[in-house]
């Protein structure tokens, strides 16, 4: 056995599956940042991406074989008769409550707020007991990686280890495997050492060293990787022999151009043109139901637009797309509400025999999503802190007469974009009320040269080069 010449670890892969009626798998390609980057070495022979069950369809097709099952039963690789979107996936099925803990208690509780500085008064981190007993499941969650990618890796091969799940990876490779060039990518923000030694100081180092682990580190913006090397240098000494890059992922223009054209993504803008209603105006957003998102305060500063501009009461819809995420926490289901609650509260206050104010669709709908975009006039991306934020690279891109955008200084994409938009602190609800109002009034033509602009910025790095730049400086390190 060869062995595979580039990896990918991470939690949620590229493909999930579903059990049929009939008892049959249908498999279906996943969305997001993460997975369209990645997806530039789907067509290598040689490339085996590594990722969690997530689904009892998942786990049915590692019992199947379908995901490989382990190295007595390899996945398939560099062969043919592989269906698409099954080709060199290895899925790890992970004891449920190993992964809850790791996933929900650790990963998408204490780093994600960690990162995201999502904890303020109410909410504060009590890192008790019950959090030790999940940083332990954390741990093994983190080793079964290693152990998987250490079994599967060939002699020398690339692995590039993705995000806050897998932190501890590449220590636990490195020792595994200390042949392989190793890479970490977070695409998320990166805490500022004040903020990041919320966590207890043997757990910080612990994150940290195990990065250190790597090669090389990829963030997406010099932020968030300068903050990185004040955590290194304030907590572990530095970087060691660690070197860092910044990768700014960029929209995927060819893929976003041709299949917001189909057909269904048709026939949703005519649907969602009925429902904004004839001659009227929109302000779009497209999210995870996501507390760094600020979806409420978003609505709150449209709410205010409508008191301090009353001109544009029956003029305007907000077109709020919030998709559930993370339903496994409760912080997340209360937001979850929180954001229907706002939405129909403006709806019952504001709300006219002709006129919706707020438009919120949960149901996620990519196809719908891509109409929104074509759609919009205004797009807000106001997030409290994000790592990136490809709504905001994707709309203008996709939009069909020019859309202004209204973007958050805290989101990653302002390092690129923050020129061409109108940029707003998260917090500030007034501010970004002023701020929409303006974005409505910008004239047409400073509207589509703006849009032109953003367009350019937004796919400098497409997903594919993005991808193929972090294996080409994990070569570029080796001694030859
Ligand atoms: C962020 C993270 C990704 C994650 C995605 C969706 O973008 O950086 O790693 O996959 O959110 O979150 P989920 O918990 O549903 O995977």
């Amino acid at each position: 056995d060869q062995g595979a010449r580039v990896l990918v670890a991470s939690n949620r892969g590229p493909v999930s599956y579903e059990v049929q009626e009939n008892g049959s798998l249908s498999a279906k390609r996943g969305g997001g940042g993460l997975v369209s980057g990645l997806s530039a070495i789907g067509s290598d022979a040689d490339s085996l991406w590594v990722c969690s069950a997530l689904s009892d369809g998942d786990r049915e097709a590692v019992r199947r074989g379908i995901v490989g099952a382990g190295p007595e039963a390899p996945p398939q690789r560099g062969g043919g008769g592989r269906r698409e979107g099954e080709q060199g996936v290895r899925m790890l099925d992970i004891p449920a409550d190993v992964h809850a803990d790791a996933y929900n208690g650790i990963a998408n509780s204490a780093l994600w707020f960690v990162h995201h500085m999502l904890y303020q008064t109410p909410l504060e981190p009590v890192f008790d007991a019950e959090f030790r007993r999940q940083w332990a499941s954390y741990e093994t969650y983190n080793r079964a990686f290693a152990e998987a990618l250490a079994e599967e890796a060939g002699q020398g091969a690339a692995v590039v280890v993705q995000d806050y799940h897998l932190t501890l990876v590449p220590g636990m490779l490195r020792e595994l495997r200390p042949d392989l060039r190793i890479g970490h990518f977070s695409h998320t923000p990166w805490a500022p050492p004040e903020y990041f030694r919320m966590l207890p100081d043997d757990i910080a180092e612990q994150v940290l060293r195990g990065m250190l682990g790597a090669d090389r580190l990829g963030f997406l913006t010099r932020r968030w990787a300068s903050a990185f090397e004040a955590c290194a240098a304030q907590l572990v000494g530095g970087l060691g022999d660690t070197r860092i890059g910044v990768h700014g992922l960029g929209a995927d223009a060819d893929f976003l151009r041709k299949r917001s054209h189909e057909a269904d993504v048709d026939e949703r803008l005519a649907a969602l043109r009925a429902e904004v209603g004839e001659g009227r105006r929109t302000i779009v957003r497209v999210d995870r139901t996501e507390l760094s998102k600020n979806i409420v305060r978003g609505l709150l500063a449209y709410r205010q637009l409508l008191d301090d501009h009353p001109e544009w009461r029956e003029r305007v819809v907000h077109v709020a797309f919030a998709y559930p995420s993370r339903q496994d926490l409760a912080v997340y289901r209360e937001y979850t509400a929180e954001v229907q609650r706002v939405a129909e509260e403006i709806n019952s206050v504001y709300g006219t025999p002709g006129w919706t104010p707020v438009v919120l669709h949960v149901k996620d709908d990519f196809a719908r999503s891509l109409a929104a975009y074509r759609l919009a006039d205004v797009a807000l991306v106001n997030p409290i802190r994000d790592g990136m934020n490809l709504v905001a690279k994707e709309v203008p891109v996709v939009s069909d007469e020019g859309c202004v955008l209204v973007l958050s200084r805290e989101a990653g994409a302002y390092e690129e974009l923050g020129e061409d938009a109108i940029v707003v602190n998260p917090y500030d609800v007034v501010g970004t009320a002023a701020a929409l109002h303006e974005a409505l009034t910008l004239p047409v033509e400073e509207r589509a040269a703006r849009t032109k602009r953003l367009a350019a910025a937004a796919t400098a790095l497409p997903p594919a080069q993005w991808f193929l730049d972090q294996l080409h400086a994990l070569d570029a390190d080796q001694p030859s």
